[in-house]
């Protein structure tokens, strides 16, 4: 059984809640990437869409789970203006090196996720091996259950 790590940023928990039950289904350990930056409030929402939309990276807490012990890496994000969320860039920039198998899942209000993918894919230098977007009145209705489902099982954990 291979060795599973979901590993994600999340302002509002939905990111959180996500990785959780992937976590639960596949039996992975969790990180939750953490910067010192205050994301709450106007100011914090004006911060996080700065960074997106420019492609910064601020400066992250130290990990638990160093992502060379695994065999594969979920990593997921919040769409912040289109883009990857600035911590989950800085995640993937910092451990791209140590990533052997990647698959990126997000949650977004209602647009597509398909550049945040396209971000996650440019820093990694890499494709995943599997992508999930998830809008926020599903997440917070429950109804993430059967995609949530379809996702881990395609995820080769040989
Ligand atoms: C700064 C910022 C920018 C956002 N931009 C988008 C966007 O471009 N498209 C979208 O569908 N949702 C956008 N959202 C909504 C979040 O992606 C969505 O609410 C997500 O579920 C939040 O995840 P979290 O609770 O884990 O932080 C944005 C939220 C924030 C804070």
């Amino acid at each position: 059984m291979s060795k599973t790590l979901v590993a994600y940023y999340s302002r509002s928990g939905h990111t959180q809640r996500i990785a959780e039950m992937l976590a639960k289904r596949l039996g992975a350990d969790v990180e939750a990437i953490q910067d010192g930056s205050q994301r709450r409030g106007p100011g914090g929402f004006l911060r996080s869409a700065v960074e997106a939309l420019f492609g910064m990276e601020p400066e992250l807490q130290p990990i638990q789970h160093p992502p060379k012990d695994y065999d594969l890496v979920l990593v997921g994000t919040p769409v912040w203006f289109g883009h990857v969320s600035s911590p989950v860039r800085r995640y993937l920039r910092d451990h791209r090196d140590e990533i052997r198998r990647a698959a990126f899942f997000c949650t977004q209000g209602g647009r597509s996720a398909q550049h945040a993918f396209t971000d996650m894919g440019q820093v990694l230098a890499r494709q995943p091996e599997g992508t999930l977007s998830l809008g926020d009145w599903d997440i917070e209705h429950d109804g993430c259950g059967p995609a949530l489902d379809g996702f881990a099982q395609k995820l080769d954990l040989h």
